[in-house]
């Protein structure tokens, strides 16, 4: 028999608790009237996902608690105080965060396709989009609410998540207002992904360290890591828009070079006398031809190598904790990111 490889492992163990995490999305979010919202509030649950976010808040809960992954309810799961948290639905909680910043990001983007199916502004229509986007933004603090641990870590816990919708808000904010521009540099690029999409990846990854009582110092640091695992997650996905089709994605090909991003593949090529706006306004190029021709200024590379620069210190921080297979887990997950192909 042949050994399992690291993303055979790291694909198990996401899979086992995205079954988990849909079955609590389907009790806290039955369809009820008006059902046209509802419905449409499920409908990207429902498609699919890959629940990364709520992988790493859990496999995190796991690794400070030092349990074997997988092995404690996660309705139940041991606090480092003695008392029992639900950190289920923390999990679920930023999952449906995630959800609802995709229903309106794809308004801003204008596009199609997302999780394999059509986006909710295209199923439904726009109003039944906003509404589905803001019920599911509200619904997540209801969530929050119920993971029975101390009201002061609760209370945290909810601040967290406040301050990481506004910080989403503000780098989507970035991330329309840099569309076309051409003076945007890589800093600001960074900044931009820091915290429309690294933020929420590092609230998944402290709240349990805040639910279920760990030091500060130990807060701060998976805090960071999710960070790095977010830019490294936000690097990868500008790659992939340029070159995974849209039916291994799930969302539209191209997206960002047909409304003019900027990403840090972009920039890159900017930087080295390739102005992408022209190449893509040419009628007689491709979108292959765009992204062979940033193959070829080395913008592709620079950005791998950059999102690698993100995981390696993105596991360092990782170090603080015991060397647990939970920890083993989360390092392996963070290498998967940036090989995954969707
Ligand atoms: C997409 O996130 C939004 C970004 C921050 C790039 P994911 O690629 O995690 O989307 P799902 O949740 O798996 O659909
Ligand atoms: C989205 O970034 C970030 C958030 C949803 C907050 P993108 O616009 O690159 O995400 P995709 O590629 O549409 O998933
Ligand atoms: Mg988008
Ligand atoms: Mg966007
Ligand atoms: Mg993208």
């Amino acid at each position: 028999m042949t050994q399992p490889g690291v993303s055979d492992v790291v694909e198990a163990a996401i899979e086992s608790r995205r079954q988990q995490v849909n079955q609590a999305i389907a009790e806290e979010l039955p369809v009820k009237e008006p059902t046209r919202l509802w419905e449409a509030s499920r409908y990207l649950l429902d498609a699919g996902g890959k629940r990364l976010r709520p992988t790493v808040l859990l496999l995190m809960a796991e690794a400070l608690s030092g349990v074997e992954p997988g092995t404690r309810s996660y309705r139940s799961f041991p606090s480092l105080t003695g008392t029992e948290v639900d950190i289920l639905s923390a999990a679920v909680s930023v999952e449906i965060i995630q959800t609802f910043t995709l229903i309106h990001d794809d308004i801003m983007d204008a596009d199609s396709y997302r999780r394999g199916v059509h986006t909710v502004h295209e199923e439904f229509d726009l109003e039944t989009a906003i509404l589905a986007g803001d019920t599911l933004y509200a619904k997540s603090f209801e969530i929050i609410l119920e993971t029975g641990a101390p009201v002061e870590r609760s209370n945290q816990a909810i601040g967290q998540l406040a301050r990481t919708c506004t910080a989403i808000c503000e780098g989507q904010a970035l991330d329309v207002g840099f569309e076309g521009r051409r003076d945007v540099s890589t800093d600001a690029y960074l900044n931009m992904i820091e915290q429309k999409t690294a933020v929420l990846y590092a609230t998944s990854a402290s709240l349990p360290g805040i639910l279920l009582g760990a030091d500060d110092e130990t807060v701060d640091a998976l805090y960071e890591f999710g960070l790095d695992f977010g830019r490294a997650f936000q690097i990868k996905d500008d790659l992939l828009d340029l070159t995974a089709d849209t039916e291994t994605l799930g969302k539209d090909q191209g997206s960002d070079l047909i409304e003019g991003k900027r990403t840090v593949v972009t920039i890159h090529a900017q930087n080295n006398g390739l102005d992408v706006d022209d190449l893509v306004a040419d009628p007689e190029l491709s979108l292959d031809a765009v992204v062979r021709a940033l193959e070829e200024a080395g913008s592709l590379t620079y950005a791998e190598d950059l999102a690698s620069e993100y995981v390696a210190s993105a596991k360092a921080h990782l170090e603080l904790l015991d060397d647990t297979p939970a920890r083993t887990l989360l390092a392996d997950l963070a290498d998967y990111v940036v090989h995954r192909e969707y």
